[in-house]
């Protein structure tokens, strides 16, 4: 495997505000990293770090084995990226946007324009190709900085926070986007705050708070941090039956685990390490309690629990709150 990605040790200070804590990680070629962590922990700072935006106060990262300071040049030909915040120039419409920065990549006007062609054909931008990006939707726009960060056909692409602000159908459309150039061979570093985002397109995900790293892993293996699975008895009637529930499948969960009532009080909620050889007994404690089920579900715990685990708080997303509120429900 050769690495595509290498930091090692980064250490960014902001004055006295230390936003890079000793961060270390590698993207093997060809796979997708995702940088999980809350407001303010330090994934802006950590991806323009490794694609030598910003200097370093100590470590040091590599884009296939160049230094991204001393090598800049390399690793400029070598890198995409698109920004948090939309780098695009509004007066211009898209079409002009891809044509100046394949200038900038010092590109001939006419490979320029075949290769501005070439993405707006593939990113189905053709109807706003020749607007100005003022008068895009905030979904367009970020096709535009994607397509933008794509013009010098990038071995490596840098994503701070691809779909930050898009609604769901506009947000699939750029997964599948990212998801076609990965299968292309490209080597991909995103940050998201967006748990199901790291799910789905992730290899591994890295999740960072502080400018630290709390956890590594693939979204299996966190979600295995949090040990074991989570079953959901959804009742007919809850107010009757949820205290009866608790009851009955309270000797069968002994030590292993927990049975409780959830918070808002429709369902009672089991957590125990293995519930696929367990599921027929609850079943059939509770229907000998004469508990009438709704509905019976046995979830893995969602990214949200494990970064609640880690951190001891939730995202400050509120997409991410409401997938949670959803796998839930
Ligand atoms: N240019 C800057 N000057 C001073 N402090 C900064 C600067 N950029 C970032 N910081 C600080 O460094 C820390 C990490 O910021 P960073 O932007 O990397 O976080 P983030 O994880 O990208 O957050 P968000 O999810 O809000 O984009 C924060 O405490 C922030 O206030
Ligand atoms: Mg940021």
């Amino acid at each position: 495997m050769t690495a595509a990605i290498e930091a090692e040790g980064m250490v960014k200070m902001f004055g006295d505000q230390v936003a890079l804590d000793d961060l270390s990680f590698t993207v093997e070629e060809g796979t997708v990293l995702g940088v999980l962590g809350p407001n303010g922990a330090g994934k802006t700072t950590a991806v323009k770090a490794v694609t030598g935006l910003y200097p370093l106060d100590g470590g040091q990262a590599r884009i296939f084995g160049h230094d991204v300071r001393r090598e800049a040049p390399t690793v400029k030909q070598m890198t995409g990226f698109a920004g948090q915040y939309a780098a695009v120039d509004a007066d211009l419409t898209t079409a002009e946007n891809l044509v100046l920065v394949g200038r900038l990549y010092g590109l001939t006007k006419r490979s320029a324009q075949a290769r501005t062609d070439e993405l707006i054909d593939s990113f189905d931008m053709a109807s706003y190709a020749r607007k100005p990006v003022a008068q895009h939707s905030g979904g367009m726009r970020r096709r535009v900085d994607l397509a933008c960060a794509l013009v010098g056909s990038p071995r490596v692409l840098v994503l701070d926070e691809p779909t930050t602000g898009l609604d769901p159908k506009s947000r699939a459309g750029l997964w599948t986007m990212i998801q076609r150039l990965v299968r292309e061979g490209t080597t991909l570093l995103l940050t998201t705050q967006y748990l199901e985002e790291a799910d789905v397109l992730a290899d591994r995900i890295l999740v960072i708070d502080d400018g630290r790293q709390i956890a590594d892993g693939t979204a299996g293996q966190l979600k295995k941090t949090l040990g074991g699975d989570r079953v959901v008895i959804e009742l007919a009637d809850p107010d009757r039956d949820a205290e009866t529930a608790v009851r009955a499948v309270q000797p069968l969960v002994a030590a292993e685990g927990t049975a409780e009532r959830a918070p808002d009080g429709s369902h009672v909620v089991i957590h125990v390490p293995d519930a696929s050889r367990k599921l027929a007994a609850y079943v059939e404690a509770l229907s000998r309690a004469e508990v009438t089920i709704a509905a019976v579900s046995v979830q893995e715990p969602t990214l949200d629990d494990v970064f609640f685990a880690l951190t001891g708080s939730g995202t400050t997303s509120s997409a991410a709150a409401d997938e949670t509120a959803e796998a839930v429900a």
